[in-house]
């Protein structure tokens, strides 16, 4: 988060618009650290009041605001925002390249959009996608998606990139909230450490089919 937010070089008075925003982590912490102004939007009513949560915590309830709506239908000021994000969920335009397109509605002339998604680092055989439970063209290599960045008008001028291990640790820390949630009480908990020597565990081995095929194209920052 604090490495994208240097990158993207976020000035004060900023206007930030967060489509899928989840929690509002980034934009609460964006507005504390460099005093940009957010509009958060997502579906989820719980995660939208831990956002509001967030920013009361971080003393930033004057500089954002959360919205429940529908990121692919959300209509605000055209050409407003200089920073227009989408991390996690292009779904919201039906893959990054109709995201993309929404986000560019939003952006003012020169502005950033900055947009998270996945690629894959080889082609993906069947399996993967059963387990991933995605279909083979949902996300292309890494130079194909800078191409459809390019392609859909924008000037691509950085990638940050996932590597296994941070990748691993975003899956991992999923896991135990899921886990969190349905655990029944009263049994030990456990948390192991692997060292990556022969095949995978079978505990494991959806999640490391995923690792090993995608990789998170976390944050292109691209701007127009
Ligand atoms: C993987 S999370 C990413 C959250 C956040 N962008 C982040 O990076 O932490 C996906 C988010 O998309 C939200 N979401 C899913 N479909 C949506 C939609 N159609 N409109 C708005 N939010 C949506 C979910 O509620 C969830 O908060």
């Amino acid at each position: 988060m604090q490495l994208l937010g240097e990158i993207c070089r976020i000035t004060p008075g900023a206007r930030h618009l967060d489509l899928a925003c989840g929690k509002g982590e980034m934009l609460t912490q964006w507005a504390a650290r460099y005093g940009s102004y957010g509009v958060g939007v997502d579906i989820s009513k719980v995660f939208l009041t831990a956002a509001r949560d967030r920013a009361d915590e971080l003393d930033v309830t004057g500089q954002v605001r959360f919205i429940e709506a529908d990121a692919g239908t959300y209509e605000d000021e055209p050409h407003s925002y200089d920073i227009v994000s989408c991390i996690g969920a292009a779904w919201i335009g039906n893959g990054l390249a109709g995201t993309l397109t929404l986000i560019r509605r939003l952006l003012r002339p020169g502005g950033l959009a900055l947009v998270g998604d996945c690629y894959w680092i080889s082609p993906p055989p069947p399996e993967a996608c059963a387990s991933l439970q995605v279909p083979k063209d949902s996300f292309a290599s890494l130079s194909g998606t800078a191409k459809l960045i390019e392609d859909a008008g924008y000037e691509l001028v950085e990638m940050v990139l996932a590597n296994h291990d941070t990748w691993d640790r975003y899956v991992a820390a999923q896991r135990w909230t899921e886990r969190m949630a349905t655990r029944k009480s009263g049994r030990p908990r456990c948390v192991g450490l692997a060292a990556i020597l022969g095949p995978c565990t079978r505990l494991l081995s959806r999640v490391r089919q995923g690792l090993h095929r995608l990789g998170c194209l976390r944050s292109p920052r691209v701007s127009r």
